[in-house]
């Protein structure tokens, strides 16, 4: 049967946390795959999640199937945080997923069965977002967002693509923190975008990974709310990994919003109907500590404050980066990192430099120079800039 499939190379972004744990020397620099660290690499359990997860542990009873929606009170807390006042809930439905892969993945499926005719998605984007999409078999098109050279998004030029959209194309938006360019849409040129979607009539899908990490929590749903107020239909994946911390309990909701509450309620049978054809549903401990924070006055506060902290440390860590590089006769090149959100920026590498960087320096950054903040700090910050200057010198 499977004497035809030969061995894959491992996944990109993955594999490189493997290299790296193989790395034997000491002063190695982890700036891969996407999770919070402390000055001291670590990757803590929040505190709020080891709360609820304490109280989860000492009053559940069972392990019997959740409702296929999810935990319980887990999509209607999300459907408040994400949306506050900005959409009925009878316009919106929150199906909890594995993770928002899942989310991605059912979305794309849902997109499927509407007959969506293409997604189109601003270059660059997470490497894992056109396998996600395209499996569920559909075409994916890449038009114009982020202008290297300078560090910031080419707006005309996104704008110009997104304005070929019909009514059966999706557009694949960033819901802040962009990954990987850590360029994100001004609050104008999200009206711009909301704006447009309304006119054309294609179908947002904004994909919510960072919720709190740019500008913080009511600030980051700006996207998703200005969408409600212009768009008639559009779809969210929302991950809970970052920004509570829960990566591999693999929490996350796909949230559908539907141009009245029938077509809505239409929405989340195929949603359903989709889920069950895949796993059936979610897993259940990340989405009941996630609905025990969002619903307990002081879990929600210690969440929120030390959500708050994350960014704070990760924008810190940006500054870092930047004065550290003016030191070390890297001028001003760098200086756009400071101007950007969330874990990840572009480092102004060529392939050929990420590689020289991993194994002349033990410096592990993604592919496209994509590096996480979140892994710089005052004792690798140096190391970080000479190597650096080093490769990019030669
Ligand atoms: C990342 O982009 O590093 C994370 O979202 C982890 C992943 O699954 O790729």
């Amino acid at each position: 049967m499977f004497a035809d499939l030969s061995a894959l190379p491992p996944d990109a972004l993955l594999g490189l946390t493997k290299l790296y744990n193989e790395d034997p020397r000491a002063a190695k620099i982890d700036l891969g795959v996407g999770v919070f660290r402390t000055p001291d690499n670590r990757t803590p359990v929040m505190r709020a999640v080891a709360d609820a997860q304490k109280a989860l542990v000492e009053r559940e009873t069972t392990k019997v199937y959740l409702p296929p929606e999810g935990a319980p009170g887990f999509g209607e807390a999300i459907r408040s945080l994400i949306f506050g006042d900005a959409l009925s809930a009878e316009r919106c439905a929150v199906i909890q997923t594995p993770g928002g892969c899942g989310a991605l993945r059912v979305g794309a499926e849902l997109l499927r069965r509407a007959d969506a005719q293409s997604v189109s998605i601003g270059a660059p984007t997470w490497a894992n977002h056109k396998p996600l999409l395209s499996a569920a078999g559909l075409n994916i098109s890449m038009i114009p967002y982020y202008d290297a050279p300078s560090g910031r998004i080419d707006f005309d030029a996104f704008y110009a693509g997104a304005s070929k959209l019909g009514r059966k194309d999706a557009l694949l938006l960033h819901g802040g923190c962009h990954n990987p360019t850590g360029a994100d849409l001004s609050t104008d040129e999200i009206d711009a975008i909301a704006g447009l979607a309304a006119d054309k009539g294609f179908t947002p899908f904004v994909d919510c990974a960072y919720h709190g990490f740019a500008n913080g929590l009511d600030a980051d749903a700006y996207i998703i709310r200005r969408l409600a107020e212009y768009a008639p239909e559009f779809l969210v994946s929302y991950s809970c990994s970052k920004n509570f911390g829960l990566y591999r309990e693999r929490t996350g909701a796909i949230i559908a919003v539907g141009a009245d509450a029938g077509r809505t309620a239409a929405m989340k049978t195929h949603i359903l109907n989709i889920a069950r054809q895949i796993y059936s549903m979610p897993p259940g401990h990340g989405g009941i500590i996630v609905a025990g924070i969002l619903t307990d006055p002081a879990l929600n506060r210690s969440w929120r404050a030390e959500l708050e902290e994350m960014r704070l440390a990760v924008i810190a860590n940006r500054r870092r980066l930047v004065e550290t590089a003016a030191r070390h006769q890297l001028g001003d090149r760098l200086s756009y990192i400071e101007e950007q959100n969330g874990m990840f920026s572009l480092l102004p590498v060529t392939d050929a430099e990420v590689l020289a960087l991993r194994e002349r320096h033990g410096v592990y950054v993604a592919g496209g120079g994509r590096a996480n903040m979140c892994g710089v700090n005052e004792s690798n910050v140096d190391h970080l800039c000479q190597a650096l200057a080093d490769v990019m010198a030669r």
